[in-house]
């Protein structure tokens, strides 16, 4: 039972990707009013259609691009936005380091572009997507939401820059409740396999590649160094399985009438793993070992980033429910049904 002070109508920029097409499914089975806006640079309209399908409840879903002020507006006009749940980004460490000027377009523009419809059609309460990149190059493990920023490449600085213009508008107008979930890395897919992570071109992250690799479509993965000061040499990464994380949006959003302001916190398991480890735990899922070669370090990366969430899990309850085994076997289970992803299922634009 949802209490009144929690918003009925839920916005969702980029809920055809990974991440957010999960959280719609958890929003649509708690009777929140669903609207999406994403222009598909990274996503497919089949997304949608397995949203639904999952849910048996409609959304609404708009394709448009978030700078598009214009576009943007029209869908506040047309909706009464409670809450806004912010996704779309560009995400990959490697890309942004050789077009960074796109990653600060498209993820500081698109955010002040929101914050400006947001603001002009009185919608008070944001969830931003952030990311344990931020913590860059920090020895620290685990990290908490405490410890210093220090980006090393555009796309965790454009993440970091969107948190300290987001504390800067709570600063300016009282009314605004912010929550950044800076979440560590999400893998994993729906257990049913119908919704999983499907990126448009060759993957930039290491699990939709394994996935491809492990279907056929790829021959093998590339591990980007093993001089890293880490056990195997690997980079090491907390893996968290998508449904947490979508569950941790929820969370948020039943919590941002709680207080105005920016709130950080950090959605991990706290338990790290290597590229080697989770190829070997891949693996197991499917049957049969997967092909990799050693590269040399990519421009960017980090050694070691593991999550301490102990401030969501006391704040809010939050845990983490799912483990390794079960990330891979829901992330195989997914591209085995689906091995050429959403293809080119049917377009759901508005529903
Ligand atoms: N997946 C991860 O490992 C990870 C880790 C930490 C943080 N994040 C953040 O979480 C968010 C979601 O990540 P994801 O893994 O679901 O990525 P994703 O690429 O699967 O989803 C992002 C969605 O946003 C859409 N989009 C991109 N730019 C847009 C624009 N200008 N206008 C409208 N739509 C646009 C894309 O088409 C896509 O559907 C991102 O902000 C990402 O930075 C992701």
């Amino acid at each position: 039972m949802i209490p009144s002070t929690e918003p009925a109508t839920v916005l969702v920029t980029g809920g055809a990707g990974f991440i957010g097409s999960h959280t719609c499914v958890e929003l649509l089975a708690r009777d929140y009013e669903v609207v999406v806006v994403d222009d598909h640079s990274n996503s497919s309209p089949g997304a949608i259609d397995q949203v639904q399908k999952l849910a048996g409840r409609p959304l609404t879903f708009y394709r448009a691009d978030l700078r598009d002020r214009a576009a943007l507006d029209a869908v506040f006009e047309a909706h009464p936005i409670d809450a806004v749940i912010h996704f779309a980004a560009k995400k990959a460490v490697g890309e942004s380091m050789r077009i960074p000027l796109d990653y600060f377009d498209i993820n500081i523009g698109g955010t002040t572009s929101l914050l400006r419809s947001m603001h002009a059609h009185g919608v008070h309460q944001l969830v931003f997507s952030s990311s344990c990149s931020i913590y860059g190059s920090s020895a620290k493990v685990p990290l908490a939401e405490d410890d210093p920023a220090a980006p090393t490449n555009p796309y965790a600085r454009s993440k970091w820059i969107c948190e300290q213009l987001l504390a800067d508008a709570c600063a300016r107008y009282p009314e605004l409740a912010v929550i950044a979930l800076r979440y560590f890395n999400p893998v994993g897919a729906h257990p049913s396999g119908k919704l999983g992570e499907d990126p448009l071109g060759l993957p930039n992250n290491v699990m939709p590649y394994l996935m491809q690799v492990a279907v056929g479509r790829l021959p093998e993965l590339p591990v980007f160094g093993n001089d890293y000061p880490t056990p195997d040499g690997t980079c090491v990464r907390d893996y968290i399985h998508v449904t947490d994380v979508a569950d941790g949006h929820r969370l948020a959003v039943e919590h941002l009438a709680d207080e105005p302001g920016l709130r950080v916190f950090n959605l991990g398991t706290g338990t790290g793993v290597s590229v080697l480890e989770l190829v070997k735990a891949f693996g197991e899922a499917c049957g049969r070992p997967i092909p990799y070669r050693i590269e040399g370090r990519r421009p960017g990366d980090v050694a070691r980033l593991i999550a301490d969430s102990t401030r969501v899990e006391r704040e809010w309850g939050w845990h983490t429910t799912q483990d390794l085994a079960a990330m891979c076997g829901d992330a195989w289970r997914f591209q085995k049904l689906n091995p050429h992803g959403y293809g080119n299922l049917s377009s759901s634009e508005e529903l």
